[in-house]
């Protein structure tokens, strides 16, 4: 029995009802959250995407027709009240927002009613996320969720507010695109007019905004979807959104400088942090060498030490064939934890093992002066004590060591240093550490493929001061590219692009490219370069990102509306699915039996 609200108007959201509306007649509606029956007084908990508030029908008050309705309220029904806002008869409610008023309804209508939900409507719902995911839009009304996507919306409005007071344009770029296969694997979408041809969806809206540059519109910027078909982790999406942006005659520091004034304006006015300008920046090399990583957690130190001189002439093997092979052994100082049993040091080297280690070695310095270690007996005691001074180490610390080649000794120290900083409470909360990397390397030796890859995209700008080793020396090339990081995630990145002709004709050489492959790729890009391209630069953040850290999210389920799970599928409306055999005909597109690919392969 759904009545109409033919008549009725919204007068107020649930927690716009404030004590300077009291005595004056209102008009609610809303969800009910609990309704509890005293016998001849019923009281309603309210609830919108403000909040709640609370009804209360007496028969006197709202007539038998609305009480009779009101005795059949349950949990989610959909109402309107119209009513008279009062002070609280009962003891006021310090935890609601309305928690010193009530309304006294008059009447009451019955807008939908609802079948019981498959799990209470709640903030901090202790539901299984599987059966919350399925049925989404009952678990986006909970406040949490709400509070998320709403802070989400808030973000968007006000990126776009400061971007355009910016001389920023909001343009809008393809999401049927040509595949360009670099980065992660593309989405593809079959064509039915040209069949065996197919589209990809866009990985980030990079050629297009680059070709924008040429076409003279000077500031872009974009909330751009993007779609990458890459392994899931708690901050990875298979489709997620970019804050994209572009400007024209522009170097570096123009890019960090408004990009500074964004995060500043964005973050005081969402969660009322103050992000101290001018962001601290440091070059790739610092981070990893000090960090072990290209996007370090700042709030906490425990930093890596290169022990290599210490330990270059011991007799312990695994140091010294590290050596010997160009690596290095580098070393974390665990403070105070010399104690540390050994089942949980044991936990430690298996975990470094997760990470491409051979193992890890230990030192541990006790209060008296002795030492306990996995390697003591392959070093002198002169040797033991200039490692321990080399550490900076006091009595009653816990010294951690890999030796390897560099890439591998930066990748297990510096997650062995989050790890030890999670374990150990070592990073304190309400803390914002903003930080630029620069100076990323261009290139990236790719071992499996046996050649250069382009560390941020092919279209990066080496640093002026490099240029010569492009031919030379290329893996020591630095590029002009940065990345934002916040408390050690990446928000965001981005680049002066490439606008000379023959730097990047070389630098696709370096890639590996042929001309022909190059000009079948992207020879639209390169055809438009030949006809007036200005110096460029832009950078991109992931929007889900900058959103997950405003409202301490853990994943980046919580802050995106209808998100896919692990295997990129979507629980609410079970996509993908498989489709009508008509529909492939259609499209020329024949799907090989299961059992048959495995064959195949
Ligand atoms: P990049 O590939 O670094 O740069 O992407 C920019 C930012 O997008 C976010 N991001 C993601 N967020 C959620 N799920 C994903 N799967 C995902 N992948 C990336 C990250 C990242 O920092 N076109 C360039 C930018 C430029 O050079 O201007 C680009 O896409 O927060
Ligand atoms: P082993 O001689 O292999 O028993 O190793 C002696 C100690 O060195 C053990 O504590 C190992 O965990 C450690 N170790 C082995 N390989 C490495 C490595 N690449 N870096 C640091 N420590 C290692």
């Amino acid at each position: 029995m759904a009545e109409s609200m033919l008549g009725l108007k919204r007068t107020h959201r649930c927690t716009e009802v404030s004590e300077a509306n009291i005595g004056q007649e209102v008009t609610v509606m809303g969800w009910v959250q609990k309704s509890r029956n005293k016998g001849g007084i019923i009281f309603v908990d309210l609830r919108d995407r403000s909040g709640l508030l609370q009804i209360i029908f007496e028969e006197s008050d709202c007539g038998e027709e609305s009480f009779v309705k009101a005795e059949k309220l349950r949990s989610e029904f959909v109402i309107a009240v119209v009513g008279q806002v009062e002070a609280r008869s009962g003891a006021a409610n310090t935890n609601l927002k309305t928690g010193t008023i009530e309304v006294r309804a008059k009447s009451l209508r019955i807008l939908a009613e609802s079948e019981t939900p498959p799990f209470p409507i709640e903030e901090n719902s202790k539901t299984k996320e599987e059966l919350r995911l399925k049925y989404r839009y009952l678990d986006l009304r909970r406040p949490d969720i709400q509070k998320n996507i709403m802070t989400r919306s808030k973000v968007a409005i006000l990126t776009r507010k400061f971007l355009a007071e910016e001389g920023f344009l909001e343009i809008e770029t393809p999401t049927l695109i040509k595949s360009t296969p670099e980065g992660a694997r593309d989405y593809l979408v079959p064509s039915r007019v040209h069949p065996g041809s197919f589209y990809a969806l866009p990985q980030s809206p990079q050629l297009f905004k680059q070709l924008l540059m040429c076409s003279g519109y000077d500031r872009y910027f974009q909330l751009a979807r993007c779609y990458r078909d890459e392994d899931l982790r708690a901050d990875r999406q298979p489709e997620f959104t970019q804050i994209d942006m572009e400007l024209s005659f522009v170097d570096v520091e123009d890019v960090l400088d408004v990009n500074e004034r964004l995060l500043k304006t964005l973050f005081k006015d969402i969660c009322n942090v103050d992000v101290e300008l001018p962001i601290q920046r440091m070059t790739w090399k610092e981070a990893m060498n000090r960090f072990g990583s290209d996007k370090p957690d700042m709030r906490f130190g425990m930093e890596l030490q290169d022990v290599s001189e210490a330990v270059k002439d011991c007799e312990f093997v695994v140091f010294k064939s590290a050596l010997e092979n160009g690596g290095s052994v580098r070393g974390l100082r665990v403070e105070g934890q010399a104690g540390m049993p050994r089942k949980k040091i044991d936990a430690l080297v298996e975990f470094a093992k997760g990470y491409g280690a051979k193992g890890l070695a230990y030192l541990a310095v006790h209060e008296d002066g002795t030492y306990k270690s996995s390697f003591a007996k392959f070093m002198t005691e002169e040797q033991l004590a200039a490692l321990v001074q080399a550490m900076g180490a006091q009595a009653g610390d816990l010294l951690l060591f890999a030796a390897d080649k560099n890439s591998v000794v930066y990748n297990v120290l510096g997650a062995l240093r989050l790890e030890l900083g999670k374990q150990l409470n070592l990073i304190p909360e309400n803390s914002w550490k903003f930080l630029w990397v620069t100076e990323f390397p261009l290139l990236e030796y790719d071992e499996e493929a046996g050649r250069f890859v382009a560390m941020h995209h092919p279209f990066t700008m080496p640093m002026e001061e490099d240029l010569e080793l492009l031919d030379t020396n290329p893996g020591a090339v630095r590029a002009k590219a940065y990345d934002i990081v916040l408390n050690g995630t990446e928000l965001g990145g981005g680049s002066v692009r490439i606008h000379q002709g023959d730097i990047q004709e070389k630098m696709l050489e370096l890639l590996g490219f042929t001309p022909e492959k190059a000009q079948e790729q992207f020879g639209f890009l390169l055809e438009a370069f030949k006809y007036g391209v200005p110096p460029h630069a832009g950078l991109a953040y992931g929007l889900d990102r900058v959103v997950m850290w405003m409202v301490g999210a853990d994943s980046i389920r919580d802050v995106i509306a209808f998100p896919k799970v692990k295997d990129a599928s979507c629980l609410m409306c079970e996509a993908p699915s498989p489709v009508d055999a008509k529909q492939l005909e259609e499209l020329g597109v024949a799907v090989q039996a299961e059992e048959n690919k495995e064959e195949i392969e």
